[in-house]
């Protein structure tokens, strides 16, 4: 593990801020969106991660969803070492680990973890257009979804935050970034706000920072310091250093 001149006594990082990102799921087998093999590399985001888009063509943008779903629920996908380090850290500071994901996969879950605040909505969930109402959801979306709820027919979206929609529980995620001491990004390429803005406050908020990736973001200048290596390798280190002793 490499750490940089702001490393502090383990106490220090709590209570801690763990923001994830497409990153920490590569290596469980599902694409990131902006590497080169990335989702973005091969679908317009204006055309399947907008409302316009949506309005426009809600069938193009249930197929990517239901693809992308299907894939999340094959055998093969997995939490790997990472998602479970820390749900090992949750366990061990109960209380002390908030755990932000931009992730709409459920591997955090998978992998044990209590509390995961989803600020852009999971990929396992359903949503009603016509009355909110929100839901579990594993099989594929399109006309002949019903809502559970008020019974209106082929006005299920997928439960995720689309561009130019407010992502979820923004004042719980401001407030757990004010208090921390410690803040760790992980598997982000810190394109997107407002997740990518959360180290500037962490920083104003006088906390430790730490961007873990395979490799330097374009925000590294923003961190303390800077870790990097696959996921699975370079989480269960860095969190090996809280769970000793
Ligand atoms: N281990 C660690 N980091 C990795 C690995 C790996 N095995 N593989 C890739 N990465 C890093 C890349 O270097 C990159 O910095 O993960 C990051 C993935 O970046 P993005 O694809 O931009 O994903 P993310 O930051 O989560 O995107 C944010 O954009 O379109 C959206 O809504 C979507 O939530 C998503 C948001």
């Amino acid at each position: 593990m490499s750490s940089g001149p702001g490393q502090r006594a383990k106490g220090d990082w709590f209570p801690l801020v763990i923001l994830t990102g497409a990153g920490i799921s590569k290596e469980s087998g599902l694409d990131t969106f902006r590497d080169p093999d990335g989702i973005w590399k091969r679908h317009r985001l204006e055309d399947v991660a907008t409302p316009e888009g949506f309005a426009r063509n809600p069938g193009l943008v249930q197929a990517f969803y239901n693809a992308r779903r299907r894939s999340l629920l094959d055998r093969a996908i997995a939490p790997n070492a990472a998602h479970r380090a820390i749900a090992e850290l949750q366990a061990a500071r109960p209380g002390d680990v908030t755990l932000v994901t931009q992730n709409v996969d459920d591997l955090h879950e998978r992998a044990g973890s209590g509390e995961v605040w989803h600020m852009h909505g999971e990929l396992l969930r359903a949503q009603c257009q016509a009355c909110g109402h929100s839901w579990e959801c594993r099989e594929d979306l399109g006309e002949e979804t019903v809502c559970p709820e008020c019974g209106a027919r082929g006005r299920a979206r997928p439960d995720v935050v689309w561009f130019g929609e407010i992502p979820r529980m923004l004042d719980d995620i401001y407030g757990a970034v004010e208090r921390c001491r410690g803040f760790a990004a992980i598997g982000t390429s810190g394109q997107v706000y407002p997740a990518a803005g959360l180290v500037v406050e962490a920083v104003r908020a006088g906390a430790h920072t730490v961007e873990l990736n395979l490799e330097p973001t374009d925000g590294l200048g923003l961190f303390g310091e800077g870790i990097y290596g696959p996921a699975s390798e370079v989480v269960p280190s860095w969190v090996a250093q809280f769970l000793e002793g």
